[in-house]
């Protein structure tokens, strides 16, 4: 979600990039691409990337799922943490989407680590269970909103314990907390965090975020 940042959160951000040292040819191409080819500036911002990345470090990533590809700028962050022999599958809609994130994805050296799959999530998500794919051991859900407590459905079951499944964009500006809320986006959050707060199987948390893309949040979860 791209609600307008506040100046200071933006500062913040700048400061932050820049006393860690984030500075990357290959995600600053990235996003470059992106908006030569006219998509939106969806993708996590440079920290957000740096914390999945660091999520899927600590744990030991083999086997990633991604739903949302966009530009691959999230899938660039997610692939650099697989060892040689590991795999991301991202899982998106719209096909010119997937044609410029293939292309940054090979500029970024990891096309043989990271498969794209075209279509709707739901439906590749119903293939990869009927070719007995995974356990992944980290999924990123980050399409749209109304299909996330789907998603975590049918995660669930390309899951083992210990798989960690963060959710983003759940906070959408604090829209989350209003039950009254009509839109879909919003609801299909409400549910998606409900849903994961209900299910014995997982302990979940959700952290508010702000920065350069605005007010939201993720859900992260580890399934017992
Ligand atoms: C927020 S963007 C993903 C950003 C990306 N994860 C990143 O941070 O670089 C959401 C993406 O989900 C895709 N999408 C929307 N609905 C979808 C669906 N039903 N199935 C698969 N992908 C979908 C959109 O086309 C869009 O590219």
């Amino acid at each position: 979600m791209s609600s307008k940042p506040e100046p200071e959160w933006d500062q913040v951000d700048d400061f932050l990039t820049s006393a860690l040292a984030i500075d990357d040819p290959i995600l600053d191409a990235c996003l470059a691409a992106n908006t030569a080819a006219d998509l939106p500036p969806i993708d996590v911002s440079p920290l957000q990337g740096g914390f999945l990345a660091l999520l899927a470090r600590i744990q030991g990533t083999r086997q990633i799922l991604e739903i949302g590809t966009l530009g691959g700028y999230s899938t660039i962050c997610l692939a650099r943490t697989l060892p040689a022999d590991g795999r991301l599958t991202t899982l998106e809609l719209n096909p010119r989407h997937a044609e410029v994130a293939a292309a940054n994805i090979a500029r970024a050296g990891l096309a043989d680590r990271v498969e794209i799959i075209v279509g709707p999530a739901l439906d590749s998500l119903l293939r990869l269970q009927k070719e007995n794919r995974g356990p992944f051991d980290f999924i990123f859900i980050d399409a749209d909103k109304s299909g996330y407590p789907a998603y975590l459905k049918e995660s669930l079951k390309l899951s083992r314990p210990g798989t960690v499944i963060v959710g983003d964009n759940v906070v959408r500006q604090g829209q989350v907390a209003d039950s009254k809320n009509p839109d879909p986006l919003v609801q299909g959050a409400r549910k998606f965090i409900e849903d994961a707060g209900a299910n014995p199987a997982l302990d979940t948390t959700v952290l508010q975020l702000v920065g350069q893309k605005g007010y939201d949040g993720m859900l992260i979860a580890r399934v017992r």
